[in-house]
């Protein structure tokens, strides 16, 4: 991580551990900004909202991507420029959309025509006039089911019904929707699936984003200010996967939406999560109990799927190897476990280890910066949440404090009278 060896970190901080290497997550920006020089690059907060990655992003030049009322919290908190925010998702409350309204942000991007409507209706409520994009469902999604690992199958956002998006053939309708007084309609976006490894299923999503853009330039009668292109760019998981190659795929995606970048005053912009972070964070566990059942191997560590669900939730690997004896050879499979009381708390189901692994060995759970502690179900079975860490040049910073037994009790109310 950045030059310092995870063990070191792991030393000084304790597991369970999620720990993220900032370099990387520079580099990762720099790459996106050199392959899309005409795209600006927005955070996809949802993949992990840690103050700090947030913050670090957004240093960088990053805007962000939200999606819900406490995402734009954060958001103002790292101290973004309203304008370089946009705000995603399907079920946006009215404070949510009233908060955002006020705050200024970029655009609102509706995924209905209802929400146009409401939207419309809550700025002239509070005399502030909103800025919205369209998020459209397109016709046609991923056209293959080839994308990568995890995305066809489970991340699929476009092409069918979908409660995401505005059902392209619907945009007919829009001028019985469009308040032109309260509601300016700043651009489209369109976010087809996540996980995609597949540069010619990227290229099609980019020329579908180009057609629809002057499908909605039509209705509307005006230009365009903004395309969001969503993007989904993957992260490989299994051996078979390759990366993503940005440079050609960036020059295949500029190309496609030339005739929009030659334009003054037109905001490109690609919207990525786990591209960014997936493959900057490693989960870092301690082995407290190891056991042999009727043939098989079991590695027990301290931290479970409570901590880091993916495994189990979107049923793809994560390779986990044992990080404190990186140099042995690893003979013995194993399945990789958290303490939790439940037989669902498989983080690995093979992993290759020592055979004279031991107790304290340290196991990493890798591509891990997305997904990971936000999406995991922190309070199953009460184990205090992982401290999380940042290594930014050489320097090792505790991003959020771990955990502590009275956090279970922090929100709660005991029962009147009994303690
Ligand atoms: C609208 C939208 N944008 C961006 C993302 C981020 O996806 P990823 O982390 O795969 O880049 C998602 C993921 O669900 C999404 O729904």
């Amino acid at each position: 991580m950045g030059g310092v060896p995870v063990t070191t970190v792991a030393g000084q901080h304790g597991t369970p551990m999620y720990v993220y290497d900032g370099d990387m997550v520079c580099s990762r920006y720099e790459a996106l900004r050199s392959a899309f020089p005409s795209f600006e690059i927005f955070y996809s907060m949802k993949a992990n909202p840690s103050f700090a990655l947030v913050g670090l992003l957004r240093q960088l030049g990053a805007g962000s991507e939200i999606a819900s009322g406490g995402e734009l919290f954060l958001a103002k908190e790292v101290g973004h420029d309203p304008l370089d925010i946009v705000f995603a998702g399907p079920g946006k409350t009215d404070r949510e959309l009233e908060d955002a309204i006020i705050s200024g942000v970029f655009a609102i991007n509706v995924e209905s025509l209802r929400e146009l409507d409401r939207v419309a209706r809550i700025a002239k409520l509070i005399g502030i006039p909103a800025r919205v994009a369209l998020r459209i469902n397109t016709t046609v999604g991923l056209s293959k089911s080839g994308g990568g690992s995890a995305g066809p199958l489970h991340e699929r956002m476009a092409g069918g019904p979908s409660k995401f998006g505005i059902d392209e053939e619907k945009l007919d309708a829009l001028a019985d929707h469009w308040d032109k007084r309260a509601v300016e309609i700043a651009g489209i976006h369109i976010y087809t699936a996540s996980q995609i490894l597949d540069a010619d299923e990227i290229v099609e999503n980019a020329k579908r984003t180009a057609a629809a853009a002057e499908h909605v330039e039509r209705v509307t009668g005006e230009p365009l200010m903004a395309i969001d292109f969503g993007a989904g760019f993957g992260v490989p998981h299994y051996e078979e996967e390759a990366p993503l190659d940005l440079p050609a795929l960036g020059a295949r995606v500029e190309e496609v939406f030339r005739p929009f970048s030659d334009r003054k005053d037109m905001r490109l912009i690609l919207e990525l999560g786990r591209y960014l972070v997936s493959e900057c964070g490693v989960f870092v566990t301690r082995v407290i109990e190891l056991k042999e059942s009727r043939g098989e191997r079991f590695v027990i560590t301290d931290g479970g799927i409570n901590q880091f669900v993916r495994p189990v939730l979107m049923k793809v690997k994560h390779e986990a190897r044992v990080i404190s004896r990186l140099c042995s050879p690893t003979p013995t499979v194993a399945k990789l476990s958290g303490p939790l009381c439940t037989p669902i708390d498989i983080t690995s189901e093979q992993i290759q280890v020592p055979e004279d692994i031991a107790l304290d060995d340290l196991v990493g759970i890798f591509n891990a910066g997305a997904y990971g502690f936000s999406m995991s179900p922190q309070l199953f079975l009460s184990h205090p949440s992982p401290v999380e860490v940042l290594v930014l040049d050489g320097e090792i910073i505790e991003a959020r404090r771990r955990g502590t037994y009275e956090d279970f009790i922090l929100k709660q109310n005991p029962l009147p009278g009994s303690v």
